[in-house]
């Protein structure tokens, strides 16, 4: 089956969101949303998560899953604001219990901060299956850029997060906690043994050498032709090297502070204090 894929596109923080629809149905998954936000003030903005509840409105679609690809480090889920609005079930990998105890330490969380994932509706293993509508989606576990992330493959679209990333740009760091670049590797052979003709639909785009606007999607075929780090048959030792080489060279995202104390919460702010008001960590030396 071949599902209709919306994509918006943040440029803030160069996410790529999806809506994902059932072709003979109203139901859809949102895949990865943004919540906007400025870090200089400590303010949100919706209006990234507006534009999706703007297309599920106009064109009457029933939400039936909010997923996540991983816990992203870069920009905040809108997943709880999207679920009051628009029902529908917040899914991640069940590895997140991992990502939850080493962030947990890192942020210095309490014990009211659970590791267990429950702050989800769904945690997704290998191989398990779900229904969008009359259209199946089936669990990838991806692991490398996040001990935690999935990829989804819904009909003849599979949404990778953040494993490949456009031919021409490669793929993702794997530098981060927990991250491992023989792991995504391996989870990328997992990717690329789907049909040639599956479409990738990608997580993030920053453009490319060469290439002046931006782009999320392309297919297995190509990918295994041309992706820069991992096509053309690039051995594992060859990978791991460049990946762990250019990894050191590369800055922390800027909202990675805020994200990860967010969205390891499924997206919820942390617990207000006694006077309702709402704060985030800055660890210091710790990242
Ligand atoms: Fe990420």
């Amino acid at each position: 089956m071949r599902p209709n894929v919306t994509a918006f596109f943040d440029d803030a923080t160069n996410t790529v969101s999806y809506i994902v629809k059932d072709p003979e149905g109203s139901a859809c998954a949102i895949v990865d949303s943004v919540l906007d936000f400025d870090y200089a003030s400590g303010r949100t903005d919706t209006r990234s998560a507006d534009a999706l509840i703007a297309h599920v409105t106009r064109n009457n679609l029933r939400v039936e899953w909010i997923l996540e690809t991983h816990v992203h480090a870069d920009h905040l889920s809108a997943a709880p604001y999207l679920q009051e609005r628009l029902g529908g079930q917040i899914g991640i990998g069940d590895r997140i219990t991992v990502v939850q105890d080493t962030f947990g330490k890192v942020f210095n969380e309490g014990t009211e901060f659970e590791r267990d994932g429950s702050q989800f509706d769904k945690l997704f293993v290998e191989g398990d299956a779900f229904m969008i509508g009359q259209l199946r989606g089936e669990v990838l576990h991806t692991p490398g850029h996040t001990p935690a992330c999935l990829t989804y493959v819904i009909g003849d679209a599979a949404f990778v997060g953040d494993t490949l990333f456009m031919p021409d740009f490669g793929s993702a760091r794997c530098d981060f906690p927990g991250g491992s670049s023989q792991d995504l590797y391996d989870s990328v052979q997992k990717i690329l043994a789907l049909p040639d003709k599956t479409r990738i639909f990608v997580g993030h785009d920053y453009k490319a050498p060469g290439r002046d606007s931006y782009a999320w999607e392309s297919t297995v075929g190509e990918q295994k032709a041309k992706n820069i780090h991992l096509g053309a048959g690039r051995s594992k030792e060859d990978f791991v090297a460049m990946r762990d080489a250019r990894d050191e060279t590369l800055a922390m995202p800027k909202l990675i502070v805020p994200s990860l104390q967010v969205n390891m919460r499924a997206g919820q702010m942390p617990p207000a204090d006694e006077q309702g008001d709402v704060f985030l960590k800055v660890p210091v030396n710790k990242l």
